[in-house]
């Protein structure tokens, strides 16, 4: 493997890496802010060694003074723990009003407010106290006392169904706005609107990489009533870091994971220590990857004189607490630690001891599907930005090293420059059904950062039409769309649970999207035996769950025989399942049942919990009906058979193929409905259902008869208007 780098030294392959530079720099002392107040507590002594301590003083400032201060900064330099703490020991928590910091992903989430808790507060266990998190189905906060909450992006959305104005917070911190994922763009421009109504509110965007102008522009135009405070500003924050020499391969690699395995033994036989950082593009990769080391590893260890192990761990965000944990532990002397990660270790969260990165080039994201109007997971070719970030984390301690696994060429001129915002390549649906449910009714005239093609704009209409969200003038309904809108899950799940009522499988239908969840990542399944090795352990593990109808009812048996044996944690040793997802699995549903007694009967407190435990214990023997339920929020997904074993979406007219993982795999139905799509080498399929063709037309007539080209008409028009 060696050859196929140049060697150091050859200059075109090795570049220094570039810090981030800012145009606008407020710098110390430009303050002129009283800071007796402030001093009262005192930090703890790890965090003084930040770099964001430095600019604490310049923050407040700005804060003071300007209505949207934009912070950049590397990872790690402590925007996302300090800066909220430093606002709170300011005083602007002190009227009743929080601060809140948004995170795009859960697992940063809690995690972050778990730290943040335990530097506050050196007894520890006071989470959902001064310091609290709410993420999707998990709430651990307090409204009187929570001074600084933790949320992702989607939930502080969803908060402001109820709290248009969010007059709950004081200060509001977007951060890592550089993800551009929807919610956080949508955050933005409601964001900006709501400053128009309120001047005392502060907005605080924070974000690794130098697109601050852009969202200093984007919030400087706004244009306010009251002008007694300025509008934005940037403030940089320089960390310190080291340099970090590039190197690429001198041909493209055929096998990036081969190459990555390669590159990690080469680094382990003749490099300095360090511990090594791989980013592969999703988590069933990260396994593979975990069990080629392991399966090696007497091989591994005789590459060195010292006979020094490697201590392979993954990170990504399925992953509980507690095997977080081992990630961010040091590894012991006589080991190297390798963390095999996802995209998640680019700036979602900080790994100490990084010297060596192995970046494979590529990351797993959604992207929408113009047939079906649905979002196809697929991997792809990372951007430039987000290379720079990755190779960014080899130089946190110390001088570091990136390999990355593709060649210059490639680099300038395959990757783009930034990645696509999620807003310009993913499904609107749930976007534009929130933002009517907030109030914003003519979407085109919302005010976003980079605004999203009308073409995709009218597919969403359409979506939200045929699924019942909106009428045929694309207003907003109240039943169902309200109810879809404040429902914490897609729209497409949340018509299949509406729906539920009506063909009397609640129970069921709750059961399977707390499975779905669970199994969300591609690759984690209840089963100990997911991965493809591992095929046969699988299916015979499977096999006593499994039914002719498909995987969406083999889920339901297998919670089912979960909950017959008393939630027993040895049934699920005995039957190779993971115990702790069916934990999880059990702590959703209920959940779930909550959220639907809340949104649906309007009940709250204890009359929401004896309805949540009353949804959850009736039983519908009926198969047929927890199909047709799902086929109301899904049947864009319905596709038929085709002579050489693949599927054709009946909708788009798509060519889709079963994952092996499906039970219907080896079966091929003549007509299903599936609920996700993986892009591989080809289409693939998940969570299938049987249907008879006869369904589609009773649950949605508006599509599968003649109607739909009238509608589209009408849709064009309301967009062009
Ligand atoms: O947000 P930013 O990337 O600028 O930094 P941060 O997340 O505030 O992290 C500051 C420091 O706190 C990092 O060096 C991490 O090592 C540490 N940290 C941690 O140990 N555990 C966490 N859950 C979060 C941060
Ligand atoms: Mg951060």
């Amino acid at each position: 493997m060696a050859k196929a780098f140049l060697k150091p030294g050859e200059v075109s392959s090795r570049k220094q890496f570039q810090e981030p530079n800012s145009s606008r720099l407020l710098g110390i002392g430009e303050s002129s802010y009283d800071y007796e107040s402030i001093i009262a507590a005192s930090m703890v002594a790890r965090n003084t060694s930040l770099p964001i301590h430095n600019y604490k003083e310049a923050l407040l400032y700005a804060v003071k003074e300007y209505r949207t201060v934009v912070v950049v900064g590397e990872t790690g330099s402590g925007k996302t723990t300090q800066i909220p703490q430093y606002l709170l020991k300011a005083g602007w928590t002190d009227h009743g009003r929080a601060i809140v910091c948004t995170q795009p992903r859960r697992i940063a989430t809690t995690a972050v407010a778990a730290r943040v808790a335990e530097e506050l507060d050196e007894s520890k266990g006071t989470l959902g106290e001064v310091v609290g998190f709410a993420v999707r189905f998990d709430n651990c906060w307090d409204s009187e006392r929570t001074k600084i909450l933790y949320a992702t992006d989607g939930t502080l959305l969803r908060m402001m169904l109820t709290d248009p104005l969010l007059l709950k917070f004081q200060v509001v911190m977007l951060d890592e706005v550089h993800e551009r994922t929807i919610a956080t763009d949508i955050l933005c421009g409601l964001l900006k609107k709501i400053q128009r109504l309120r001047s005392d509110l502060r907005v605080i965007i924070s974000s690794a990489t130098v697109d601050a102008e852009k969202f200093r522009d984007f919030f400087e135009t706004n244009v306010t009533e009251d002008c007694s405070s300025n509008t934005a500003i940037i403030l940089s924050v320089e960390g310190r870091s080291f340099p970090v020499d590039i190197y690429y391969t001198t041909y493209p690699v055929q096998d990036y994971l081969q190459a990555a395995y390669e590159t990690t033994l080469e680094i382990h036989r003749k490099q300095q220590d360090g511990d090594i950082l791989i980013f592969v593009p999703s988590s069933e990769q990260v396994d593979h990857l975990l069990e080629r080391f392991q399966s090696n590893e007497f091989q591994i260890c005789s590459l060195r004189k010292d006979r020094k192990r490697l201590c392979c761990v993954p990170l990504y965000s399925g992953l509980s607490y507690r095997e977080q944990l081992a990630t961010f532990q040091p590894a012991p002397s006589n080991e190297r630690k390798v963390v095999v990660s996802t995209n998640i270790a680019e700036t979602s969260v900080t790994i100490q001891g990084i010297v060596f990165v192995i970046d494979t080039g590529f990351c797993r994201m959604r992207v929408h599907s113009p047939e079906t109007g649905m979002d196809l997971l697929c991997i792809q070719s990372i951007s430039r930005a987000s290379a720079d970030q990755r190779a960014g984390r080899a130089g946190r301690s110390c001088p570091g090293k990136c390999y990355r696994l593709y060649t210059e060429d490639c680099y300038w001129k395959l990757l783009t420059e930034n990645s696509v915002p999620e807003i310009c390549r993913t499904n609107l649906a749930t976007a534009i059904l929130q933002l009517k449910a907030i109030g914003i009714e003519n979407v085109m005239n919302f005010s976003f950062i980079d605004p999203p093609s009308a073409k995709s704009v009218a597919t969403a209409f359409e979506v939200l039409y045929a699924i019942d969200a909106i009428t045929e003038d694309g207003v907003l309904s109240d039943f169902p769309g309200m109810v879809m809108a404040d429902l914490p899950m897609e729209p497409f799940l949340a018509r299949t649970l509406v729906a539920a009522k009506d063909f009397e499988c609640v129970r069921e239908i709750i059961t399977i999207i707390a499975m779905l969840q669970v199994e969300q990542v591609p690759g984690d399944s209840v089963f100990k035996y997911s991965s493809s090795r591992e095929h046969k352990s699988f299916e015979a593990a499977r096999k006593p769950f499994g039914v002719a109808e498909g995987d969406l009812l083999t889920l339901v048996n297998i919670y089912d025989a979960f909950e017959a044996s008393g939630h027993s944690m040895r049934w699920c040793s005995n039957h190779g399942i993971v115990p702790r997802l069916m934990k999880k699995a059990r702590l959703l549903r209920r959940s779930i049942a909550l959220s639907l007694s809340n949104v649906m009967y309007g009940l709250y407190g204890s009359a929401a919990l004896s309805k949540a435990d009353g949804l959850l214990s009736q039983k519908n023997p009926d198969p047929s009906s927890v199909i047709k339920a799902t086929l109301k929020g899904f049947f864009m997904n319905s596709a038929v058979v085709q002579p050489d074993g693949s599927y054709l979406t009946l909708v788009g007219k798509r060519s889709v193929t079963i994952h092996p993982s499906s039970v219907l795999a080896s079966r091929l139905p003549k007509y299903i409905v599936y609920c996700e799509s993986i892009h591989l080498k080809r289409i693939y399929i998940r969570n299938i259902t049987v249907i008879e063709p006869q369904w589609l037309i009773q649950v949605a007539p508006h599509v599968f008869e003649k109607r739909k080209s009238r509608i589209e008409e009408k849709w064009k028009n309301l967009i062009s208007e």
